[in-house]
């Protein structure tokens, strides 16, 4: 499928998304394009439909109607609408998903972790036997760098901290090599040097692929430096810098002056 509305940077555009709850309307007649290598913050108030959204992106639940147009560098000019696929699938389409509550194995260590994602997270049995390649080693290495654990690869996951396993779970998605990542409120329960870094983790990734994360702190937003979107009742309020959504008289009715 051709789409020749949408720039040709486009990675993902949701185009008119309805989705209804027993009548209610979760998200509203929704589009929002992303570009190839864009960091993408999204806010608003609780129930906008959020993370709704990213349930769309990823497969989970199937829009009453609208597309989810993805762009596949691999593709070059043809993309795929994600609504006809289901979440395997769309994993398999280089799609990872963050979500709040980590995954990590806690009784496998830091390094045991990043293998099992490495080989394959559908059978960690399996790839725990499996012989790791001088590629792989090098690829776990350089992701420890990334998320700062490079000193605790041998370091249980139990014994990490909150932040410490939401950086290990970031890692483990990324060594599925995703063209975006999606990342839904990585920033709750972390301290704020955590959620710092974390803000620096998500900018650093951003440079090799696009990145979409929400979050309510506005500190770790300022921190992303990249453009706002604000949803509000499931349909995109306000966009732009987040001195520019600030500034909206709208956005601080809805979620910034309450
Ligand atoms: N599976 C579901 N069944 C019924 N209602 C749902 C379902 N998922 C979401 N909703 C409703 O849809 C609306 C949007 O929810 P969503 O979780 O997307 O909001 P959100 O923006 O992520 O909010 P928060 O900031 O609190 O995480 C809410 O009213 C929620 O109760
Ligand atoms: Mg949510």
């Amino acid at each position: 499928m051709v789409d020749k509305h949408i720039p040709d940077d486009t990675l993902l555009y949701l185009d008119s998304v309805n989705v209804s709850f027993d009548g209610f309307k979760a998200l509203n007649d929704l589009s929002l394009l992303v570009r190839k290598g864009e960091l993408r913050a999204m806010i608003g108030p609780n129930g906008a439909g959020k993370s709704t959204m990213m349930d769309v992106i990823t497969g989970k639940t199937r829009p009453d109607n609208g597309r989810v147009l993805y762009r596949q560098s691999t593709q070059a000019e043809a993309s795929t609408d994600l609504t006809t696929y289901d979440e395997a699938a769309v994993a398999n389409m280089g799609i990872g998903r963050k979500f709040q509550k980590p995954s990590v194995i806690e009784s496998l260590t830091v390094w045991e972790n990043l293998e099992i994602a490495l080989v394959g997270r559908r059978s960690p049995f399996a790839s725990l036997f499996h012989q790791l390649d001088d590629a792989g080693e090098v690829k776990i290495a350089d992701t420890l760098m990334l998320i700062h654990l490079a000193d605790r690869r041998d370091d249980l996951g139990e014994n990490l901290s909150h932040g410490q396993k939401q950086w290990l779970e970031i890692g483990m998605l990324l060594l599925q090599e995703p063209e975006l990542l999606l990342v839904d409120e990585p920033a709750a329960g972390m301290t704020d040097e955590e959620t710092f870094r974390t803000a620096d983790l998500l900018k650093d990734i951003a440079r090799e692929r696009s990145v979409v994360v929400v979050e309510h702190d506005m500190e770790f937003i300022r921190a992303l430096d990249c453009r706002v979107t604000v949803l509000h009742e499931g349909h995109v309020l306000a966009e732009g810098s987040l001195d520019h959504v600030q500034q909206d008289q709208r956005v601080i009715d809805v979620y910034l002056g309450r």
